[in-house]
């Protein structure tokens, strides 16, 4: 039997979130400049790399497998990888095969992901209006990600939306968020904005929004009640009474969840970040590429678990950043 991944802090390691590629077709802009320069493709994991990594945590006990990016679905040939992981969730080993996408190119995708054995999707939205979307996103167009999430519903997936709480921005659309969720059975999250990627010229304290304020305007509409603290994961849930949804909040900045923390991420280039809020991460690209071996891999993946720390430090509330973390989401995946 192969042993678990546990970290020196006891913490088993059942989740991997990994990152198939830095580009998009949006550029959000608390996530990257206007002219971001990407990867040359030769850093990149190949489709067959990532294949045998993923592989390698699932021999070790990784359960859930969430892939990201930049935008995981403009990865060349992403269904091949998609249809290959599949395998582990008919054997077993695996339980769940899911993604986060921007929802661009689902209108495309939605009936093979499902084919391919996913269920539920995260598709991130921060605004119901054109125009404010456009310059959200600067790249994205509303229209076609509504289409893409009408193909995932009408596929069958289960989709949770997550919106990034931007002071000055969708302060006036929580409302109408919320209740067009409710309206076609879709979870929503909210996420604290994160001092993470090209701080350049955004002001990410202004544009900070306490989701204690955001849950405190919910509250004012309908009765809120706590959901039991799901281990693992950074959100925690309330139900709306009024209208039975479920929402979620992400507050890594004044609630981490580091104590249970089960995951770890990849890069698009084969780095393992054991904690999202820290620098500190091992390569696992070079002795995936020195070696046929999946012992010699799995050995450098137990090594790197060995280096988990036990937590974070981002602080917004001495308008400072301990751990301002200057990578972009986009390569490690959130
Ligand atoms: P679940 O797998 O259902 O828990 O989904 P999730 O909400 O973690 O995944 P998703 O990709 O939708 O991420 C939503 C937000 O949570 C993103 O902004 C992530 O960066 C953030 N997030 C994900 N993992 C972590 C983490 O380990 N620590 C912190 N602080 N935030 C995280
Ligand atoms: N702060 C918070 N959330 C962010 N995301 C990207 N960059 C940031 C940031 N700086 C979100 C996206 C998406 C999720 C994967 O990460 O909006 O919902
Ligand atoms: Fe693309 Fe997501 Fe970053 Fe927006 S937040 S630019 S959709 S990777």
């Amino acid at each position: 039997m192969t042993e678990p991944l546990i970290d020196p802090f006891a913490r088993t390691i059942e989740y991997l979130r990994v990152s198939v590629t830095d580009r998009c077709d949006f550029r959000c802009v608390y996530c990257m400049s206007e002219n971001m320069t990407f990867l040359p493709k030769k850093e990149l994991l190949t489709l067959e790399e990532l294949d045998r990594m993923c592989s390698a945590f699932v021999r070790l006990g990784v359960r859930k497998l969430r892939i990201t990016g930049g935008e995981p679905l403009v990865r060349r040939g992403i269904m091949t990888f998609f249809q290959s992981m599949s395998r582990h969730l008919e054997s077993g080993a695996l339980h769940e095969l899911t993604l986060t996408t921007n929802g661009s190119q689902l209108e495309k995708y939605a009936d093979d992901l499902f084919a391919a054995g996913v269920r539920r999707i995260n598709i991130s939205l921060d605004t119901l209006d054109e125009a404010k979307f456009a310059e959200i996103t600067r790249w994205g167009r509303l229209p076609q990600v509504m289409r893409g999430i009408d193909a995932a519903q009408k596929a069958g997936l289960r989709v949770k939306i997550n919106t990034v709480a931007l002071k000055g921005f969708n302060e006036d659309e929580l409302e109408t968020l919320t209740d067009w969720c409710a309206s076609r059975d879709m979870d929503l999250t909210f996420i604290e904005v994160m001092p993470m990627g090209d701080l350049g010229n955004e002001d990410r304290f202004g544009q900070y929004w306490s989701l204690e304020d955001l849950r405190a305007r919910l509250a004012a509409r309908s009765e809120l009640t706590d959901l039991p603290e799901k281990t693992g994961g950074p959100a925690r849930y309330v139900r709306v009474e009024r209208t039975g949804q479920k929402i979620g909040f992400i507050t890594p900045l004044s609630h981490n969840f580091c104590e249970s923390c089960n995951r770890v991420r990849i890069t698009c280039t084969g780095e393992i970040y054991t904690c999202l809020g820290q620098e500190g991460h091992s390569d696992l690209r070079a002795p995936l590429r020195a070696s046929e071996a999946d012992a010699d891999l799995e050995n450098a993946i137990r090594a790197a678990i060995a280096l988990k720390p036990k937590g974070h430090d981002f602080d917004y509330s001495r308008q400072q950043v301990d751990g301002q973390v200057s990578r972009h989401m986009s390569h490690t995946g959130g």
